[in-house]
């Protein structure tokens, strides 16, 4: 049987020159003796890291090691339910690897769509989206091109991750205080903080969450089986103390950005990125459109996805603007050469309204602000919300399982949402030939309902729409629908990230 020690380290992250189980006994049996008794109610003590590897100086593999440990350390705290009432809740309770790091409640995602928390009848009011592929999102500044109001974590952006926030922050900042002092520290750890050590500290103390105070949190994990990766990390025992527990925490937030960061959990590993990859192989500085890898239907998706249906305006890294003429052969040929990047995420980091119909089923006050939420006077921000990344947006445990998508959860298939982008503009050419109308407004409406009565509902916010010019009036017909469709599908990865065995 492997070790217990192995087994928490196997893990993907490393490359093979760095193997992190070289020399690792030796500072494993320094560490079983220095976390043996409870280092919740202890002094914290610094162990020199020289100490724990073996008395040299730090080295290459010292350093991979540390980093290791505080990926790993933040998978197990991820996976973990850290909660009141205990075991009730973790991070993957809501964003679960199988259902594209989202909820895996299909009940819930059909329903109510905002997560349950740990609490009996807690719930919070906006939909779960993915937690991965969030650790390249910019900070919350004015954005070049656009200069439109950009980045930060959660919908409305609040999780800024910066010392001089834009809109005024609003969670928690993590800064230097995690290193205190220590260079070695900041020199390998300085790059996990931002919007997603941020975010970390945002779900643990919310009672519609996992309803648990920062030194509750840090007394669970000096006392759980995976605390020597703490120490591991950053080179001394756990401080849950009066005086000490708020660096702890935060260090606990910073290793959930380490391992949200990590390759485990942005694997690139979808259809779309292995026929990219061997194209790349294939045809190097050439490569275009259409891959190999993909069928006839996926690749016109493509097509359509950068030309046609102006899906890239958005959802794109860098957008073309204008988006080429799909219509000239120079136009096609340059559609073909866009969205080749290999770590390309699909998302802007802007805040826009696509005009989200209201969700009468979803509980919380009427309506999601958005961005407009953070600076309630000024009127074009209200509806605002971020571009979310379109990684994984089918990934589903089982065919028939149901998510939700945008903010609120209206939209419950990819084919409802791509129709809408199509047509939702009522008043135009492309609505008409569907004989699509605006649903009553003195009524509320769900998706099977507005969708039996060929409608689309009124615009949650009306003043800030994106329609019009962007989408709403697209002219793509049934099968140019279905082929955007599977181009989306083609962005679900095929890893799926198992909890750690000791969990299990
Ligand atoms: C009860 C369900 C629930 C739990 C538990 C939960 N989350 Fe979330 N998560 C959400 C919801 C809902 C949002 C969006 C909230 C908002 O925008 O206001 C979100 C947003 C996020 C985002 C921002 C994604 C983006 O692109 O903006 C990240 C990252 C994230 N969560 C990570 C975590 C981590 C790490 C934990 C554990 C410490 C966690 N979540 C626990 C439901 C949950
Ligand atoms: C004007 C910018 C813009 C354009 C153009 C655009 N989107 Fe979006 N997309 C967004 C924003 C913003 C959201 C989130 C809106 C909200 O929740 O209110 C979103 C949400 C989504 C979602 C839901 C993801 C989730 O996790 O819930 C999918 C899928 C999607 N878009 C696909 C597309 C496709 C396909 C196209 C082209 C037909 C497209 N988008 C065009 C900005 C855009």
């Amino acid at each position: 049987m492997a070790s217990p020690i192995t087994g928490l380290l196997q893990c993907d992250s490393v490359t093979a020159d760095e193997d992190p189980h070289d020399g690792f006994d030796v500072a494993a049996a320094v560490l079983a003796d220095a976390t043996a008794d409870d280092a919740a109610d202890d002094e914290p003590e610094e162990v020199p890291l020289e100490l724990l590897f073996e008395g040299e100086v730090p080295t290459a593999r010292t350093f991979a090691l540390q980093r290791l440990s505080l990926e790993q350390l933040g998978k197990f705290v991820f996976f973990d339910e850290i909660s009141v009432p205990k075991g009730r809740q973790g991070c993957a309770s809501c964003h679960d690897p199988a259902t594209g790091w989202t909820l895996r409640n299909a009940t819930v995602n059909t329903g109510q769509v905002a997560a349950p928390g740990a609490l009996l009848g807690a719930v919070g009011s906006i939909k779960t989206p993915s937690n991965a592929y969030a650790r390249n999102i910019p900070l919350q500044e004015a954005c070049a091109p656009s200069q439109l109001p950009c980045g930060g974590l959660f919908w409305d952006g609040r999780a800024e991750g910066d010392d001089t926030p834009v809109f005024g922050g609003a969670t928690t900042h993590i800064g230097d205080e995690v290193f205190k002092g220590r260079a070695s520290l900041e020199n390998l750890f300085a790059r996990y903080l931002g919007p997603l050590a941020d975010q970390a500290t945002q779900p643990f103390p919310n009672p519609a969450e996992q309803n648990i105070s920062e030194q509750e949190v840090c007394k669970h994990v000096a006392k759980s089986l995976y605390s020597l990766l703490y120490l591991l990390a950053w080179g001394e025992k756990i401080d849950c103390s009066a005086s000490g527990f708020t660096v702890s925490f935060k260090r606990i937030a910073v290793a959930l950005a380490a391992w949200q960061s990590s390759a485990e959990v942005n694997s690139f590993s979808s259809k779309r990125d292995k026929a990219l990859a061997a194209e790349i192989k294939l045809e190097g500085a050439d490569v275009a459109f259409p891959l190999a890898g993909l069928t006839d239907q996926e690749n016109r998706g493509h097509d359509l996805f950068y030309g046609k249906a102006g899906c890239a305006l958005c959802h794109d890294n860098s957008p073309t603007v204008p988006p080429p003429d799909p219509t000239t052969s120079e136009g096609l040929a340059a559609i073909r050469r866009l969205g080749l990047e290999p770590d390309q995420l699909y998302t802007d980091a802007v805040f826009h309204n696509i005009g989200v119909p209201e969700n009468p089923l979803i509980p919380g006050p009427e309506g999601s602000l958005g961005l407009g939420g953070r600076r309630l006077e000024d009127e074009n921000l209200r509806g605002q919300h971020k571009t979310p990344t379109l990684r994984n947006v089918d990934k589903r445990p089982s065919k028939s399982f149901v998510k939700a998508y945008t903010h609120n959860g209206w939209f419950k298939s990819l084919e409802s949402l791509v129709h809408f982008y199509n047509t939702a503009d009522v008043t135009g050419a492309t609505a008409a030939g569907f004989g699509i109308t605006r649903c009553d407004p003195s009524e509320s409406w769900t998706e099977a309902q507005a969708l039996a009565a060929n409608c689309w509902p009124e615009p949650e916010e009306t003043g800030t729409l994106a329609i019009g010019g962007f989408f709403g009036d697209l002219a793509l017909s049934d099968a140019e629908e279905d082929a955007i469709v599977a181009y989306l599908k083609t962005l679900t990865d095929t890893k799926t990230v198992k909890p750690p065995l000791l969990l299990q």
